[in-house]
């Protein structure tokens, strides 16, 4: 299993603090907002992972994260994104380091309280497929969400203007290498971004979806300046209580 780390994007949402840096270099509390996804997935188990990221800071993740070996990798690789071509796009960029393995993706500014060693172990059995991660959340239009029929996801619209439940997906999502076909048969949506939301429709339309719901505390903290704020708060919490 290989691990994918997403770190483009302009992070408009907190300028001005994004205007001369990339949002995932960031403090939360008192690590760089990078270190909480990167610890995830060395938690997890995971050895080889790439980190793909874009824009004008690129080379200060080089500069902070190095080989990767403080996190306990074997290898810590790099991919450029050219463009905002959304998270699919950057999904597709990794298509050569990960040789057709299953793998983790997960969005550089979301934080979970949850260990995702168990997922992952599901994920291995499940075998094929993919497999996603929801949250109960009070603002459900500012995400993807899924529809559920029992705990089955019936459909997954991405930030609907009338959400039909309140169960975010979360920036967390795990793939079989079949994830690059489907990529490559993806149209731009209407803000000219493949979309990951409809990587997981495919998935979910050829019965290949599964979902796990998340008990423990999770934020998207690049979603706001005061979302950021949070995120530090909770994550010095988490730190206090030895988590
Ligand atoms: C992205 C995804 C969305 C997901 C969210 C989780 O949104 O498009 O489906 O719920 O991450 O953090 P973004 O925050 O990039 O707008």
């Amino acid at each position: 299993m290989k691990g994918v780390v997403l770190a483009g994007g302009l992070g408009t949402r907190l300028r001005p603090l994004t205007s001369i840096t990339n949002k995932h270099l960031l403090p939360v509390y008192d690590q760089p907002m990078i270190f909480y996804p990167l610890q995830k997935l060395a938690e997890a188990g995971i050895r080889d992972v790439m980190l793909v990221t874009g824009g004008n800071s690129a080379g200060d993740f080089l500069r902070l994260l190095g080989d990767g070996s403080g996190f306990g990798f074997r290898t810590l690789n790099y991919a450029y994104q050219v463009r905002e071509g959304g998270i699919a796009e950057a999904i597709g960029l990794t298509r050569t380091f990960i040789g057709g393995d299953q793998f983790v993706v997960i969005l550089g500014d979301n934080i979970l309280e949850d260990p995702l060693e168990d997922k992952v172990r599901a994920f291995k059995e499940q075998g094929e497929g993919a497999r996603i991660l929801l949250k109960e959340v009070d603002n459900p239009s500012d995400y993807g969400v899924a529809e559920l029929d029992g705990n089955r996801v019936v459909s997954i619209e991405e930030k609907p203007k009338r959400p039909r439940s309140s169960y975010a997906v979360i920036g967390v999502y795990m793939y079989d290498g079949f994830v690059f076909d489907v990529i490559d048969g993806l149209e731009p949506s209407a803000r000219g971004e493949l979309e990951v939301t409809d990587i997981n429709n495919t998935y979910l339309r050829r019965g290949l979806l599964r979902a796990d719901i998340l008990q423990g505390w999770w934020a998207d903290s690049g979603c706001s300046i005061d979302g950021l704020l949070q995120a530090g708060i909770r994550a010095r919490q988490l730190r206090s209580e030895g988590r």
